[in-house]
């Protein structure tokens, strides 16, 4: 039996009314798990998403010797007092990117770290390649067995200790910052990275390290310096996890679909600046508050949603993670809008599905496509290939006519705790169902 949401189209029909509540941001609670390894007490994290990458990012570090509470509600109690060494887990490892964010705090505090190239979502090549230069110029040497794509590396500090350096990307990496941000927080003297990645839970992370001992200056600009410290002391003091800004961002998209009165709450609106101000262009009336986000339209006045183009960019840029959601809305838009992938090149995989649905989507290569607009979608079976573009299927499921079928269910339970019970709360008709294999077309 496998797990299926089975959605209700709403026919392209403004009908969704109600609040729906925004989770903490699963890409900055993975790293601020990661962090527990550069401290000498308990981490406590409040507002951690309870999804499958937070349970997997769990089991490494259980696997590494760490201890782990769940303590309900979002809070979580990790110590890692007993743990060992930089031992990682292939088999855990190999189904999570974000388990290369572990490198920078095992490698900073024993001096040793082992690891498979890392998995995850399909949408492009996600090469390791700045994280062992970087590693190298901070005087580890790295050891590399194994064939392409199944590679496992062993990458040893030379006298046990990371020595700080300069480290420019050539690409903005949002890991990689992260990484080299915690390595250097036990490393000797001072590294610096330069064209950091701006994502607004690298700042987060920095600033609460930074509370806890830690010496970083700079995080949410291009250049971060990190004074190398002992290992940092939480002493109580907990972790909150910014509202996850993908998932208000694919909520928001909903809204604007197919919301007469929707409101977007426990989330952070100077996070969706590049959305927001792109759906107003487009024709939707946003109201924004301080936490919480709102799209209501008058039933006596008939909107209209129009083509906008669309260039994927690192942060305060329109994000990649969005990209799916803001895919399906277009094909709800008057005229053509184009759409320029520029981060990852596996990452529009999944137009043809859309099209499948009665979506005029031409793909020009892998990074580009135009959506011709508005066009009436019908229901399908959908088989998401990630989790961003699994949530883009289940919005154009509520937006087309008829009953779809969402195989994959775990790719979207990886990132989105339990969506279909928010989801139903606005008005959506969704349930988590089980099919038989057999059943399965
Ligand atoms: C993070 O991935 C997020 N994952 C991704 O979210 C997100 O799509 C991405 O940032 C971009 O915002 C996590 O935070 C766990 P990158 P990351 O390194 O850090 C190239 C989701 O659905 N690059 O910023 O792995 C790379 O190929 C996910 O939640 C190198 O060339 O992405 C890409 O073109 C998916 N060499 C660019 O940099 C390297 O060594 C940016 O990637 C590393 C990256």
């Amino acid at each position: 039996m496998k797990e299926v949401f089975l959605i209700k189209g709403l026919a392209g029909a403004r009908k969704l009314v109600g609040e729906i509540p925004v989770k903490g941001a699963k890409n900055a609670a993975l790293k601020a798990m990661a962090s527990a390894i550069l401290f000498s007490d308990k981490l406590v994290m409040k507002n951690v998403p309870e999804i499958e990458d937070v349970n997997r990012m769990g089991d490494l570090l259980v696997d590494l010797g760490a201890t782990i509470e769940h303590k309900g509600n979002g809070v979580l109690e990790i110590s890692t007092e007993e743990m060992y060494d930089g031992k990682m887990s292939d088999e855990i490892a190999k189904r999570l990117r974000a388990s290369i964010v572990l490198t920078g705090p095992l490698l900073s505090r024993f001096g040793t770290v082992h690891f498979p190239h890392p998995g995850g979502c399909v949408i492009g090549a996600r090469p390791i390649d700045l994280f062992l230069e970087g590693f190298k110029k901070m005087g580890a040497t790295v050891a590399i067995s194994g064939e392409k794509g199944k590679a496992h590396y062993v990458i040893s500090a030379k006298g046990g200790k990371l020595r700080g350096a300069e480290l420019f990307f050539r690409n903005q990496s949002v890991t990689g910052t992260e990484t080299f941000m915690m390595a250097g927080v036990l490393a000797e003297g001072e590294t610096v990275i330069k064209n950091a990645a701006l994502e607004p839970e690298i700042e987060a992370l920095a600033d609460f390290l930074n509370g806890c001992g830690a010496k970083i200056h700079g995080a949410g600009t291009p250049t971060i310096t990190i004074t190398g410290t002992q290992k940092l002391k939480s002493k109580g003091k907990a972790y909150v996890t910014t509202p996850d800004r993908i998932e208000a961002g694919s909520f928001l998209v909903i809204a604007a679909l197919l919301g007469k009165d929707v409101t977007i709450t426990k989330c952070e609106p100077k996070h969706l600046e590049s959305l927001i101000e792109l759906l107003r262009y487009s024709g939707v009336p946003i109201k924004v508050g301080k936490n919480t986000i709102t799209v209501k339209i008058d039933s006596k006045k008939k909107i209209s949603l129009n083509a906008v183009d669309v260039k994927t960019h690192e942060y305060p840029g329109f994000p990649t993670d969005i990209q799916a959601p803001m895919v399906v809305y277009l094909t709800q838009a008057k005229g053509d809008s184009l759409v320029f992938e520029t981060i990852f090149e596996g990452r529009l995989n999944y137009v043809e599905w859309l099209n499948r649905m009665g979506a005029e989507i031409t793909m020009f290569d892998p990074h580009r496509v135009k959506i011709s607009g508005p066009t009436k979608l019908n229901s399908k079976e959908l088989e998401s290939p990630d989790l961003r573009a699994g949530l883009a299927f289940v919005i154009a499921g509520i937006v087309a006519k008829g009953e779809s079928v969402i195989h994959n269910v775990y790719n979207i339970d990886r990132g989105y705790e339990k969506v279909e019970e928010r989801l139903q709360a606005i008005g959506v008709s969704i349930k988590r169902a089980y099919m038989a294999d057999s059943d399965i077309v």
